[in-house]
């Protein structure tokens, strides 16, 4: 039986990855995987039991006791759907994101979402890495300047405390140690079709991005 069709939705910080494709997964009806999330928890998970680096962290990877509940988010039995959120925990989540064995322990976590009948992942590594065979793989991106007001306003949303410069710097260190590291690297897949959204709104990213899909898939409409 043939593996259920990916589409892989990479880029960089506050690009919109999220929220564009949780649309296209809706559209579709497809499962919809935020890898970042997962990152995420391990740094929450890691900052809550005062680990470092190492073993521990690697191991924190592999058990991390995750549940996901329609939008909510369960680690052990806490909702940290918000928690997550944080830049801190972004932050933090970019430095465990570049280690090897951390990547390699979520490897299967994140392949275990792919069911039919398709699924939407997006991330940093789901066109070159994780889903290597994705049937089709967007890269978007935004400028520097979009991003950082699009992560304060989803961040002032959410009632979350924010800072548009410090916020403007996070997201350039974040994207120097994405771009930078060595395994699995912020880079567009080369078979990738990359989209600007700076000057887009979400309704025309999402139907570009349908578009390119009822192209591979035979003219389909969802
Ligand atoms: O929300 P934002 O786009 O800023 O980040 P995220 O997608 O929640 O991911 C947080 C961090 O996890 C990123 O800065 C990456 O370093 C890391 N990450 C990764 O290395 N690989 C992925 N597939 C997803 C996230």
């Amino acid at each position: 039986m043939s593996e259920a069709p990916v589409i892989a939705v990479d880029g960089p910080s506050a690009s919109g990855k999220g929220t564009i494709a949780r649309r296209v997964a809706d559209e579709l009806d497809f499962h919809y995987l935020e890898s970042g999330a997962l990152y995420r928890l391990v740094a929450l998970d890691s900052l809550q039991r005062g680990i470092v680096s190492g073993e521990s962290l690697v191991q924190c990877a592999r058990q991390l006791p995750v549940s996901f509940h329609n939008e909510r988010i369960l680690l052990r039995d806490q909702d940290v759907s918000d928690a997550i959120r944080s830049e801190a925990c972004g932050v933090r989540a970019s430095e465990v994101a570049r280690v090897p064995e951390v990547r390699k322990a979520l490897l299967q976590r994140q392949r275990a979402f792919r069911m039919p009948p398709g699924l939407v992942a997006d991330g940093r590594d789901m066109g070159t890495v994780v889903f290597p065979d994705a049937a089709l793989k967007v890269f978007l991106t935004a400028s520097p300047e979009v991003r950082a007001e699009r992560r304060y306003k989803q961040l002032k949303d959410k009632g979350i405390d924010a800072n548009l410069r410090a916020l403007s710097r996070d997201l350039q260190d974040r994207d120097a140690r994405d771009a930078n590291r060595p395994v699995a690297p912020l880079v567009p897949a080369p078979d990738s079709q990359v989209l600007d959204s700076s000057a887009l709104s979400i309704d025309e990213v999402v139907e570009r991005i349908l578009a390119w899909w009822r192209e591979r898939s035979g003219g389909a409409r969802p």
